[in-house]
């Protein structure tokens, strides 16, 4: 019982992994570090999830909501920063764990970031291929609409917006409308397989190689800032402060539904938005200074991604009013509602969002095979998984296998149930690491931490409580499916991992 919560010392942790096959090349610079962080948060959440915000839950005021969740990931940001600083080592907030709360935590955390990195690349993958499908749509290539969906999904033409995913709502408005959603022509989808090829695209590119992998984010961080500031600098034009009164909608009855109730859940909802800058501590063994550089990546990221997103967030209300941004391409709809003047901006904005998403995908599929990189080498997964590639120097095993279950997810679940488990895990993942802040400064407070959290145990008890809050905001099924993924993970830790840590040797 005692060996569950038995922790691994710090200079035990430093020392590994070993050089030749077990070693990752050190390349990664603040620069590169930033742009990784930057490339793994702005995505699916501010090009899909805002207007979806604003038209059910804030209105304007998902600025403030903004606001709110940018403090709250502030807060986990920090407590992060001190960690990387600490213990470079690429397994993130599992590592964090094993040091701090023992072997059990550590497993339970590693397992929980499978939620954050695996299925979120699966998710945010299904975002790409809506894109991409209305971008080749916009091009008059149509794929089959069967092949765009998760799988068994029934999809039904409607008029003007074409084949969409027949949902609850989507029913429940047609027959509002006096349209019988059975007279509409309808199919049922095998799979989202342009979700599935940019998985399979990425994961190529990721076994090929890190530095490859940097340089193609950073070419599409530029890229997909640049796209985000034209739509703030050419938009600011077309902004009718009508729109932005009042601006925060007065609440229906209904918890959640405007007012300030609102305003808070559309922070649990673009909580996703956010995440992506504890991506940056994956790839600890990857940078080259690790002690100073990755702080600066996980706070320069947040702290620019934040900034990004309260401006996006008031221009597109401010162009669009609220009540028409429930579309699943927000920004381009506040390109047309601009008008002709603003229309050669709109391809622009949907490559913009494609070139964003993607490295997003990459990131994530970056970050989960290191985690369990991080946790062969402690004997929790089999051996193979800390097999590095004799040429790329890159964890070939993990990534190809990580790239081969997102794949299957990607093509077969759809993005909204996808969405809030990434979100649940993530939660998870915050709080232990800010618990784990707290835990070292008191067991451990002569190791030399080259960035300290500051105003503690202020900061990690409010990213904590702020990150438990938000959790306590999702439904119940989400907390269901959490509960059987960490049923699973603890019965494959009891079966497996506990017979073979390395710390029992
Ligand atoms: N923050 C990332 C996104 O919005 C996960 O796509």
């Amino acid at each position: 019982m005692k060996n569950l919560f038995k922790t691994k010392s710090l200079e035990a942790l430093l020392k590994q992994p070993g050089e030749g096959t077990h070693a990752l090349k050190r390349i990664l610079g603040p620069v590169n570090l930033t742009t990784l962080g930057i490339g793994g948060i702005i995505g699916a959440g501010i090009f899909v999830l805002t207007g979806q915000a604003a038209a059910q839950y804030a209105g304007p005021a998902i600025v403030l909501s903004f606001i709110i969740s940018g403090f709250a990931c502030a807060f986990a940001g920090l407590c992060y920063a001190e960690f990387a600083s600490m213990i470079p080592i690429a397994g993130s907030a599992y590592t964090y764990a094993y040091a701090t709360l023992g072997e059990l935590f550590a497993w339970i955390i590693g397992w929980d970031l499978v939620l954050e990195y695996l299925f979120g690349a699966s998710t945010v993958a299904v975002g790409w291929s809506g894109y991409v499908v209305s971008f080749l749509k916009d091009m008059g290539v149509v794929i089959p609409p069967e092949l765009t969906a998760a799988t068994g999904k029934t999809l039904i033409q409607l008029p003007q917006t074409g084949w969409t995913m027949l949902t609850g709502a989507i029913a429940s408005q047609l027959q509002a409308t006096g349209v019988d959603p059975a007279t509409l022509p309808q199919v049922t989808a095998y799979a989202n397989v342009p979700a599935m090829f940019i998985v399979a695209a990425v994961t190529v590119l990721l076994v090929v190689g890190i530095k490859e992998s940097a340089n193609f984010n950073n070419v599409i961080v530029i890229l997909k800032i640049c796209v985000i500031l034209m739509f703030v600098i050419f938009g600011f034009k077309y902004i009718q402060s009508d729109n932005w009164t009042p601006f925060i909608p007065a609440n229906t009855g209904e918890f959640g539904q405007f007012g300030w109730s609102g305003i808070w859940r559309g922070a649990g909802v673009i909580f996703f938005a956010y995440i992506g800058f504890d991506a940056v501590s994956t790839a600890a063994q990857e940078a080259k200074n690790p002690q100073r550089d990755m702080p600066i990546g996980i706070l320069v990221s947040l702290g620019v991604c934040t900034v990004l997103y309260i401006i996006v967030a008031l221009v597109l209300t401010g162009v669009v009013k609220y009540t028409n941004l429930m579309v699943p391409d927000p920004i381009a709809v506040a390109v047309n509602a601009a008008g002709d003047g603003l229309y050669w901006l709109r391809p622009i904005i949907k490559v913009g969002a494609i070139a964003g998403l993607s490295s997003v995908v990459l990131v994530l599929l970056l970050g989960q095979p290191r985690i369990f990189f991080s946790m062969a080498n402690d004997g929790l997964l089999p051996a193979a998984f800390a097999k590095v590639h004799p040429r790329f120097q890159t964890p070939y095993i993990p990534t190809i296998i990580t790239g081969v279950i997102a794949m299957i997810i990607a093509g077969m679940l759809p993005i909204n149930i996808l969405g809030e488990l990434v979100s649940i895990g993530t939660l998870l993942a915050f709080v232990i690491v800010c618990v784990g802040v707290l835990v070292l400064r008191y067991k451990r407070p002569d190791i030399k931490r080259a960035f300290k959290t500051p105003l503690v145990p202020y900061v990690p008890v409010l990213g904590a409580l702020a990150a438990l809050s938000q959790m306590a905001g999702l439904p119940l099924d989400t907390w269901i499916r959490l509960i059987v993924w960490m049923v699973l993970g603890l019965a494959i830790y009891f079966l497996y991992g506990r017979y073979h840590s390395k710390l029992r040797k």
